[in-house]
């Protein structure tokens, strides 16, 4: 008899033929979100499941599932699942890591150029119909990207990858790891590692890298938004609760810096509210690895996670 695999989210045909070559599938093809019970329901019996960044897997849905072993989620971060459950549970978790790297990188520096010259908010300028004299000396003037100083807050792969593209601009990089650098990547990167307050206060550009846990919730608050230039520009296209979005707002809202570029939220889907009403923040809907390919990609590493663990080999992306 086949083992039962859940893919929780609509996923690519391709993917789910796939997996049900091996394994009786049930594929949310729908995509329209299963919570609590019915995610519960659904998972009763599962052998495997392979979920989202969304799809919150904590001790008391886990509980329900007896029959579950992989828990393969189709993303680098799993702070959606509560890995140390799993673990006692006997569950392996899995993730994706590796292969979105420059795409999120290049989302990030979407972000980043969009907030400098504020593309978004000239965008819908053109849009209403409100651009009506050809050219103005001072129509939205925006910050300089090149040459200025760009400060990573997490140099894992996808903040290394961040760190590469700004050579093309001939910036100043300069990082926050808990963890320094081997000197040769620093060299390789032409980054310099600097203490957290130096990097708040030096940077035209922050952008926040650094994956979710109880260590980094809210790294960048109120007192490091206070610490950076009235011209910087902040970047979030890591994870929700890295930032504190209230705090953000708030320092949006009064001009305390001069704007900001999010790809996720605290809460997602749902927004701080003065988000929308400001112009000075651009928003994207947690889209950071949305490439066809490399989304592709993502979804078939998480069904070789899944299918070695079901068919008892060490996954080539273990979490626990
Ligand atoms: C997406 O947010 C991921 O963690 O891959």
């Amino acid at each position: 008899m086949k083992k039962k695999v859940v893919i929780v989210r609509g996923v690519f045909p391709e993917v789910v033929a796939a997996l049900a070559e091996r394994f009786e599938v049930e594929h949310n093809a729908a995509d329209r979100p299963w919570v609590g019970e019915e995610l519960a329901a659904r998972l009763a019996g599962a052998a495997g499941a392979m979920t989202t960044v969304m799809d919150r897997l904590d001790a008391p849905l886990l509980e329900r599932c007896p029959a579950l072993r992989v828990v393969s989620n189709i993303a680098v971060g799993y702070n959606n699942v509560d890995v140390g459950a799993c673990t006692r549970l006997g569950i392996r978790v899995t993730n994706t890591p590796g292969v979105l790297d420059d795409t999120t990188a290049d989302l990030t520096w979407a972000l980043l150029m969009a907030a400098a010259r504020r593309i978004a908010e000239a965008d819908a300028y053109v849009r209403r119909g409100d651009w009506k004299i050809a050219f103005g000396v001072q129509y939205f003037l925006g910050q300089d990207v090149h040459h200025a100083t760009l400060g990573i807050v997490g140099m894992g792969r996808i903040g290394q990858a961040v760190a590469r593209r700004a050579r093309g601009f001939d910036m100043k990089v300069v990082y926050h790891n808990r963890t320094r650098l081997p000197e040769a990547d620093e060299r390789g990167l032409q980054a310099t590692w600097v203490e957290r307050d130096r990097l708040f206060a030096e940077s035209d550009f922050v952008v926040v890298m650094a994956p979710y846990s109880a260590a980094t919730h809210h790294l960048v608050g109120a007192a490091e938004i206070a610490k950076m230039k009235p011209t910087a520009i902040l970047v979030n296209s890591a994870r929700g609760g890295v930032v504190d979005d209230a705090a953000l707002a708030f320092a949006l809202a009064h001009g305390r810096i001069a704007g900001a570029g999010l790809d996720v939220f605290e809460g997602e889907p749902a927004l701080d509210p003065r988000y929308a009403t400001l112009p000075n923040v651009v928003l994207t809907p947690h889209i950071g690895s949305a490439s066809r390919a490399t989304r592709l990609t993502m979804c078939r590493l998480a069904m070789e996670n899944l299918t070695a663990v079901l068919e008892g080999r060490e996954p080539p992306n273990p979490v626990n």
